[in-house]
């Protein structure tokens, strides 16, 4: 696969840069993220994660997909091949060729007409959602192929998995937080669970770590912690783990297993982070000494376990729910707050909370009655019903009018001016 040097400076702001993006290291070209939209900050991690080259690499092919929808990346076609050969092509190959006829005069390159457009690639996302959506699949197809190699080998990668935390950590970075909530908001199969857990687990963590300004190196920790924490069921048999009936005493006794498993891998792979060892064996731990593998009480239990115990059961709940249409954010959130309290840490859940719902304050969202909204106030003892501004009047949402979605851009923008 060819891969062509993008100029950083040639990138023009507010693009959508649909396509994977690498970066030079030496002779490697490495992957650095994808499917993401031109913003300053992105501009400027580019910079930071090229150095020191001063571009970034695309494939031949999304170059010219560029080039073709007349967006200038400061890359030119490389010329047509010589018209003798085309000539020479375009003969039926069944018809001898007379050699008495005159040749055709060859008509010069700049007269050849311009190259067809090429379609634009299957699947292009329309709107933002759709564009998050496609980042989420993507991830998650990652997440199951990295599991599957752990699997085989019976091994953690630590390259992979320090690679991975990096682009679950980018992805963040790059992405509107409201939509990743409302991603994860989705249908999963049983056979895809664990994978799909475990990375919106990472993603929470990430999250989580943001809001709690953790430095990089405990940043990185805790969404290693998420993404690992489940990693023990492998070791738990198939039939069990994935058994549609109620689970035997015996069967749940060798679930309940799998933090104990978790941790012995991540120490048989070379793990001495004791943050990250600590944080996974004791994710299931209660404050109230109810939780395994060792019941132990809430003094012994770890920042990072409390942290993940709150991503753990929000994706369980959110999991729990089949769905036949999307779920807002507010909705999900006030089922969490009802249920979440009772057995977490209240201060991590009260910050879980209150920031999830700063991050949905100044949000456009979907009403019940197809109008667009911007959301004013999210009360944190009704998370359900944010106050919001429709049609120059301010109004506080209710069962009969309350928020389906987030905004998805399939609604014209004069539809948004006019909110
Ligand atoms: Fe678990």
């Amino acid at each position: 696969m060819e891969h062509i040097a993008v100029k950083i400076a040639n990138i023009p702001p507010d693009l959508n840069l649909n396509c994977k993006i690498y970066v030079k290291k030496g002779e490697d070209i490495s992957f650095l993220c994808e499917n993401v939209i031109v913003t300053p900050a992105l501009l400027e991690t580019f910079k930071t994660k090229a150095f020191p080259e001063d571009s970034v690499y695309i494939t031949a092919d999304y170059m010219r997909s560029f080039y073709d929808r007349g967006i200038d990346l400061g890359w030119t076609p490389p010329p047509p091949p010589p018209l003798e050969f085309e000539v020479l092509e375009i003969k039926p190959k069944s018809k001898p060729v007379v050699i008495s006829e005159p040749e055709p005069e060859p008509k010069p390159p700049q007269q050849k007409p311009p190259p067809e457009p090429k379609p634009k690639p299957k699947g292009e996302p329309k709107t933002e959602f759709e564009r998050v959506q496609q980042i989420y699949e993507t991830a998650k197809e990652e997440t199951r192929q990295f599991f599957a190699d752990i699997a085989e080998a019976d091994v953690i990668s630590k390259d992979k998995t320090d690679e991975f935390v990096q682009e679950i950590k980018l992805k963040l970075e790059t992405t509107d937080v409201t939509l990743i909530l409302q991603s994860i908001n989705g249908i999963r199969s049983v056979d895809e669970y664990l994978h799909t857990h475990s990375l919106n687990v990472a993603f929470l963590n990430g999250l989580m770590a943001k809001w709690l300004k953790f430095d990089k190196i405990k940043h990185d920790e805790l969404v290693k912690v998420g993404l690992l924490h489940d990693i023990g069921k492998l070791k738990v048999p198939p039939e069990i783990l994935n058994k549609p009936a109620r689970l035997t005493k015996e069967e749940f006794a060798e679930i309940k297993k799998h933090p104990y498993h978790s941790f012995d891998m991540m120490v048989k792979s070379g793990y001495k982070e004791k943050n990250v060892l600590l944080g996974i064996l004791q994710h299931h731990e209660k404050l109230n000494g109810t939780g395994y593998p060792c019941a132990i009480s809430s003094v012994e239990i770890t920042e990072f376990a409390r942290i993940t115990s709150i991503a753990d059961i929000y994706d369980a709940m959110v999991a729990r729910r089949v769905y036949k249409e999307a779920h807002s954010p507010f909705e999900i959130l006030e089922n969490f707050s009802k249920e979440g309290y009772s057995q977490l840490d209240i201060n991590y859940v009260k910050l879980f909370i209150d920031c999830m719902a700063e991050e949905l304050r100044g949000k456009t969202v979907v009403l019940s009655d197809g109008s667009i909204a911007v959301v004013k106030m999210v009360n944190v003892r009704n998370l359900m019903y944010p106050m919001v501004e429709v049609g120059g009047e301010i109004i506080t949402t209710s069962p009969e009018l309350h928020c389906v979605s987030m905004f998805n851009t399939n609604v014209s923008e004069a539809e948004v001016q006019n909110v």
